[in-house]
Formats: C-alpha cells, structure tokens, sequence
C-alpha cells in the first residue's frame, strides 16, 4: 500500500489520497450521467461528510445545489439507537426536488433509516444516497444505498473527514484503527500523519 502506515501502533492505511480521489470522480461521473438535465440537491449531515462533498461537488457536472442538516442522536457512541433529534434542518424546502444525501459513512444504518424517512415525508421528486463508505458488514436498518466510493471492513476509521474525537478530520487520506480508545485519549496518537513522515517518525509516547 502507498502511504503512511505504523502497524505497531494498530495503525495503518485504508484507502489512499489517489484511490479516493478516483473514486469520488467515478461517483461524480455517475451523478453527472443519472441527473442530466437536472438540479439535484445534495444534503449533506455535519460534520463527517463535508470534506466528501467539497470533493465531490466539483466532480458533478450539471448545476447541482448544496444543503445542509445536523443531527445528534441519542445512546451511546458506537450503539446508535436510531433515534434522531434534527438540531438544524434544511434551509430549502426539498418537495419536488432531486435529493441526493450524502454521507461519509454508513454503518448499522439507523441514523441514515431515520434520516430517509424524514426528508421522504417531504415528498421529494426522487431521494437517493451516496456514501463514501459503507461498513456493509455492520447494517441493521436495510438500506437501498445508489452511489458508493468504498465497501469498508468493520474497523474504526478516521480521516478525510471523519474524526476520532473531534480530530484528525483534515487527514487527505483514510487510517484504520485497531484502538480507536487510545487514539482519543492520546491526541497525539496520531500527530506524525499529519505531517506525511510517519513511516520515519519513533514511536510515539502516549499523552
Ligand atoms: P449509523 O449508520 O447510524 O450506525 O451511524 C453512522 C455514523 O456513525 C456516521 O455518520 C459516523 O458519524 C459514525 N461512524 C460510524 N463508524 C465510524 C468510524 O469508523 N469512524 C468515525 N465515525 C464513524
Ligand atoms: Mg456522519
């Protein structure tokens, strides 16, 4: 694989810069080609799938428009309950509308489930997802998913845009972690990715 990797630390590279990149540009193709002649909405769930969507957005060649929505859901991290509470919601109104949502990553499914039967009570003219990655393995809630970049093995993922306690977003390429825990108690765990070097960097001290 090209790219950093520490497999001491249970860290190592998943999907690179190069592959995403030609990925989000097949799914741009894609969108491009399914919405000819037409201006989807893409929406968009803070925070995770942004750094996608910038990416992606300027990989769709008809006008399409961008919106919006945050969401917290209750129960604990990592066992989702599927219970959502809409902290901002849309600025448009999407009836009629092409909408396509997009997400960094779908795992059991819940949250996006919840999420669908929302925005499809707004009678949208046609409501599809696309994810960058879909952690298949994991899914409760049965999904109908259009566009995917990756199918993902059950692992705790971080970067471009997905975030180990709030960090790490900014990474351009995606790491899988055996032990997302320690990476949130040690910050710094993941430090030396950031500067592209972590192949010649020591190991890191905890803290
Ligand atoms: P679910 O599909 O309802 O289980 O929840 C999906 C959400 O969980 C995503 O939008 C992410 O915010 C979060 N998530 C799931 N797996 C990971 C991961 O491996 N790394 C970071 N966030 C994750
Ligand atoms: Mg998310």
């Amino acid at each position: 694989m090209d790219g950093p990797e520490r497999p001491e630390d249970g860290i190592r590279l998943l999907f690179g810069e190069a592959a995403i990149r030609e990925r989000v540009g097949a799914i741009g193709a894609a969108i491009t080609r399914d919405h000819a002649g037409r201006s989807p909405v893409l929406v968009s769930v803070l925070k995770g799938a942004t750094v996608f969507l910038a990416d992606l957005l300027r990989e769709i060649r008809v006008p399409a428009r961008i919106d919006f929505m945050s969401i917290s859901t209750y129960g604990q991290e990592g066992s989702p309950s599927g219970v959502v509470r809409i902290v901002k919601d849309l600025d448009q109104d999407i009836g009629e509308e092409d909408v396509i949502v997009v997400e960094d990553i779908v795992d059991t499914g819940l949250t996006l489930s919840y999420l669908l039967t929302t925005l499809g009570s707004r009678l949208p003219r046609s409501l599809e997802v696309c994810t960058l990655l879909d952690k298949s393995v994991r899914r409760i809630a049965p999904l109908e998913i259009r566009y995917v970049g990756f199918d993902c093995p059950d692992v705790f993922v971080v970067g471009y845009g997905l975030d180990v306690g709030e960090r790490y977003r900014n990474l351009p390429f995606i790491l899988a972690l055996d032990r997302p825990d320690e990476a949130a108690e040690h910050p710094d765990l993941l430090l030396p990715f950031l500067t592209g070097e972590p192949s010649v960097a020591g190991p890191v001290e905890g803290g």
